[in-house]
């Protein structure tokens, strides 16, 4: 795992708070890569995304599922309209919270989603609680991810379902190089550390759970970043962020580097698939 210094916990919050409008701008409702097969739209792709993994954890409408790091709920009110299931969004965000649950209302799922500002690593929910535990691109901003996936694990009710997507530090962890494009990544995009997927697996197995599937979709996804820059390049967006904020700038000026660590092999973009045993 490669841990950086500075990035504070209000930081993130803030670059949220500030960026959801910059996220809606570039990405739609959806804050995460997409996953092409071919030549889909960003916004096609990202539902392919989201599909996917519902797919490989089989979301259905009996389920409770917890969506960490819910953004503006483009994962959890998908899976209620699509699946039928409940979803309860927890995002660090109260402006994503207000802006997830206007969404819903406005997509007439009120009713199946619930949205709850709060910090994943200090929020409770009650022992075997949900049925699946699902986060898209949040653990990256996580101090403790160990500690994390302890709790979510207890979240679980045995035979429970867990699916991440992450930004994961590459396989390759001896080279300074990688250590250098990583770290600069973090600070950009305010992730305290990046781990690799066996630093994942690991975790999530020192939980209790039976990692069933490790996916690489570096290939699949990297293009958001080309896409994301020529669309910053078209629009005002960064005329808008240097007005407002340094570290939006930041953000938006570090697609580059996310797009060599993926190149490069410093980092990749995957998922993880696991389940809570029935005993
Ligand atoms: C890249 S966005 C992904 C949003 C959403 N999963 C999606 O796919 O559209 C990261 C999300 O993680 C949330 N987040 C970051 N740290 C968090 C924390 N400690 N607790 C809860 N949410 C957090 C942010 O508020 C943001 O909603």
């Amino acid at each position: 795992m490669i841990a950086v210094e500075g990035v504070e916990k209000n930081t993130i919050r803030q670059h949220y708070q500030l960026g959801t409008a910059f996220y809606w701008l570039l990405w739609g409702p959806h804050i995460h890569h997409g996953l092409w097969s071919g030549n889909e739209s960003s916004f096609q792709a990202q539902c392919q995304l989201t599909d996917t993994l519902a797919d490989l954890i089989q979301v259905d409408s009996r389920d409770q599922v917890v969506d960490i790091g819910c953004g503006m709920g483009g994962s959890s009110i998908r899976l209620a309209k699509h699946r039928g299931c409940h979803v309860t969004g927890v995002t660090l965000s109260p402006i994503q919270r207000r802006w997830a649950a206007v969404t819903a209302s406005l997509k007439g799922q009120s009713k199946r989603t619930r949205f709850i500002a709060d910090d994943a690593e200090r929020i409770q929910f009650s022992e075997n609680q949900f049925d699946v535990v699902w986060s898209i691109e949040c653990t990256e901003h996580l101090y403790d991810k160990p500690a994390f996936f302890q709790n979510a694990a207890r979240w679980l009710r045995p035979g429970g379902r867990m699916a991440i997507a992450v930004w994961f530090e590459g396989q390759d962890t001896s080279r300074h190089d990688h250590r250098q494009q990583v770290e600069e990544v973090c600070r950009r995009f305010v992730c305290p550390s990046l781990a690799t997927q066996d630093d994942y697996a690991n975790w999530m197995t020192s939980a209790g759970l039976v990692v069933r599937d490790k996916i690489d979709w570096t290939d699949r996804a990297a293009k958001t970043w080309e896409i994301c820059k020529r669309r910053v390049s078209r629009t005002g967006v960064r005329h808008i962020a240097k007005v407002l904020d340094q570290d939006q700038v930041e953000f938006l000026d570090g697609f580059d580097t996310l797009l060599e660590a993926y190149r490069s092999g410093a980092m990749q973009y995957g998922a993880i698939i696991a389940e809570k045993p029935r005993q």
